[in-house]
Parts: C-alpha cells; sequence; structure tokens
C-alpha cells in the first residue's frame, strides 16, 4: 500500500444512554441546586448508562454509524482505537470487546488509549499517522466512558459534572493534499497527576478493603486549580497549532472543544477573540463526557450543517494528566 497525501474522517457518529439525569433530579439526593451548577459549568442533564451498559455497548452504537456514515463495511475497517479512561476492564483493553462485538476481522489492529478528556484527540492523531504510514486503510476511532461508574455520586464537587456516552470517527487516506488532518498539538504537565485522578486500584494502590471503605476508587479532583490549568493547556494548544500553520483564529469557520465547563469554552473564546458563536456548545445537554465529549460533538455539528466543505475546524481539548490536545482539520 502506498502512504496517502493526508488523511481525513470519512464518517461520524454518537450515542448517548437513553436515560437523562437533570441537575433537578441531582438536587434530591445531594446538596446542590440547579442554578449553582448551570451557573458554575453550564451543565443542566447528563445521561447516564442503564445497569449492565458498558462502556464497550455505547461505543460499538456510535461505531456502527460512523461506519454506515462512511459508506463502508465492517471488512473495510482494519484499525481499531478507544480513548477511554473507563474500560469495561482493567485489562484486556476495550478495543478487542468492541471488535468482537462489532464483529471486526480478527486481523484488525486493536488498542485502547488512555489521554482522559484529550484521549480523543491523541487516537486520532495516532490514527492518521498510523494510516499516513500507508499500513492501515481504515481507522475506527472511537471516545467512550461510563463516568457513571468511577465518580463518587455522595460527592458533589465532581459527580453533577460528568455523563456517559461515545462518538466514533472512521478515518482513512486520501490522493488529494491539505484536507482533513492538517495537524495536531498534543502535550501534558505531568507534574499535576493528583489534580485529577484514581488514586486507588491501580499498581501503585492495589484495592484493598480500606482502600475501597475509603472511596479511593473514585474519581478526585481540585476543580479550582483544573480549571486554571484547562485554560491555560487549551490556549496553548489552540495558539501553538494556529501559528504552525500560519492560520489566524478569525479563519477557523468553528471550534469544537472538549464540553467540561462553559466558562472554561468562553475563556478561550475571549483569548482567541472569537465570537461564542464559532465554538461549537452541548455541554448542557451531556456534561463531560471525557473522550467521548468531541467526537459526539463533532457527529453533532457535522448532521446539524455546522460544519461545510473546505471549513477550517479546531479541536480543542485537556483533561487528567494533565493531557491537552488541539487538531486542525479541513473538510
Ligand atoms: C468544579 C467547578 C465547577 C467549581 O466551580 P468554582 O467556581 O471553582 O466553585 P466556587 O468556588 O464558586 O464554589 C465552591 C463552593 O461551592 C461548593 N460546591 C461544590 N460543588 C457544589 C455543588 N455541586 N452544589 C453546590 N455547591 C457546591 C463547594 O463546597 C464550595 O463551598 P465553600 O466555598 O463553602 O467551600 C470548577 O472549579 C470547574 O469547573 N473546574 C474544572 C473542572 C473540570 O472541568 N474538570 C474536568 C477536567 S477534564
Amino acid at each position: 500500500m502506498s502512504s496517502p497525501a493526508s488523511t481525513v474522517i470519512l464518517g461520524t457518529g454518537a450515542y448517548a444512554p437513553a436515560r437523562v439525569l437533570t441537575n433537578a433530579e441531582l438536587a434530591l439526593t445531594i446538596e446542590t441546586s440547579d442554578e449553582w451548577i448551570r451557573t458554575r459549568s453550564g451543565i443542566r442533564e447528563r445521561h447516564i448508562a442503564a445497569p449492565g451498559e458498558t462502556t464497550s455497548d455505547m461505543a460499538v452504537h456510535a461505531a456502527r454509524l460512523a461506519i454506515a456514515d462512511a459508506k463502508l463495511q465492517l471488512a473495510d475497517i482494519d484499525l481499531l482505537i478507544v480513548a477511554t479512561i473507563t474500560p469495561d476492564l482493567p485489562m484486556p483493553a476495550t478495543a478487542c470487546i468492541v471488535q468482537h462485538k462489532l464483529g471486526l476481522a480478527t486481523s484488525t489492529a486493536c488498542f485502547d488509549l488512555n489521554a482522559a478528556c484529550s484521549g480523543f484527540i491523541y487516537a486520532l492523531d495516532t490514527a492518521s499517522a498510523m494510516i499516513g504510514s500507508g499500513r492501515y486503510r481504515h481507522a475506527l476511532v472511537i471516545g467512550a466512558e461510563k463516568l457513571s461508574s468511577i465518580v463518587d455520586w455522595k460527592d458533589r464537587t465532581t459527580c453533577v459534572l460528568f455523563g456517559d456516552g461515545a462518538g466514533a470517527v472512521v478515518v482513512g487516506g486520501s490522493a488529494q493534499p491539505n484536507i482533513g488532518l492538517l495537524g495536531t498539538k498534543l502535550g501534558a504537565y505531568g507534574d499535576c497527576v493528583d489534580l485529577l485522578c484514581i488514586p486507588g486500584g491501580g499498581s501503585n494502590a492495589p484495592a484493598t478493603a480500606a482502600s475501597l471503605a475509603g472511596g479511593d476508587h473514585f474519581l478526585k479532583m481540585k476543580g479550582k486549580e483544573v480549571f486554571k490549568y484547562a485554560v491555560r493547556g487549551m490556549e496553548e494548544a489552540a495558539r501553538d497549532i494556529l501559528e504552525q500553520h500560519a492560520i489566524p483564529a478569525h479563519q477557523i469557520a468553528l471550534v469544537i472543544p472538549h464540553q467540561a465547563n462553559l466558562r472554561i469554552i468562553e475563556a478561550i473564546a475571549q483569548y482567541l477573540e472569537l465570537p461564542l458563536e464559532r465554538f461549537f456548545v452541548n455541554l448542557d445537554r451531556y456534561g463531560n463526557t471525557s473522550a467521548a465529549s468531541i467526537p459526539i460533538a463533532l457527529d453533532e455539528a457535522r448532521r446539524s450543517g455546522r460544519i461545510k466543505s473546505g471549513d477550517l475546524t479546531l479541536l480543542v481539548a485537556f483533561g487528567a494528566g494533565l493531557t491537552y490536545g488541539s487538531a486542525l482539520l479541513r473538510w
């Protein structure tokens, strides 16, 4: 196989569980209010997986839609990357479970990627490089999360912010240069691991009765500090990629940011001197779905006609790690 001139997104798909949990419902179980959650984050409701519904189940729904949208067959896929921090099992990779549930060929390369909320951009870059090598033809890149399984539903400082869902894209090669994924900028502040992490259950602190009783297997976050790094990381990632490609911000038709907090998105809009209308926002309906947030938003943006042929789109994210990343796409 020869190397393609560029790598393009051929199709998108998204899935959210049927169950919608509103802020008002949350206020019945913890000391919070719709007003507090909305004014601090912009979130109104989030989707919650049904009992027994797994990350791989949600990934499969989104993947089927993306493959159909790309007008491809299962047999066309030879690479599968699942970006997630909520794998079905600690091992093996959820990608292997998705491969089997979807019915992909056993010759499909399958692996998970953990870059938290930046995971989709990291996975898109990885898939693009592998397709660009000429050794793979079509990659399925999925961001899927069941964050409801790792939040402490008694901790009002975190549980109100997150939701479940999955988004997927199919990436392929194109003979046409200068379209599709034009470039990415990835990075991480590895000195900030403790600002957003699950302290227990890993090889550093295997689960014990005491760690379970202490809730060490739940997500812990220092919200205020994360907020500052989120703004810094997303600003850096956006600025670097635009400078790298000598593209002034006003030429970006649509920014699809990680959907964590409306105030963070507003800060990025101000930094880039772009009106908020130039940003795709759906966090009011999903909350933060980590690696799923950008592919869900991308799918909604495409299907609602917000992305036109020739448009420049900027994806930008940050997440636990603390990772950050941006991707520049021409459609
Ligand atoms: C979490 C976050 C929304 C909190 O907003 P904030 O402006 O920092 O919070 P404030 O300082 O206004 O409020 C904190 C107070 O509200 C209280 N509070 C926290 N959660 C609450 C809730 N759900 N309902 C009501 N009150 C709450 C706190 O206990 C604290 O009370 P205190 O001042 O008496 O100690 C914000 O810091 C944030 O979004 N951070 C980034 C998180 C993020 O995006 N993480 C994902 C990374 S991918």
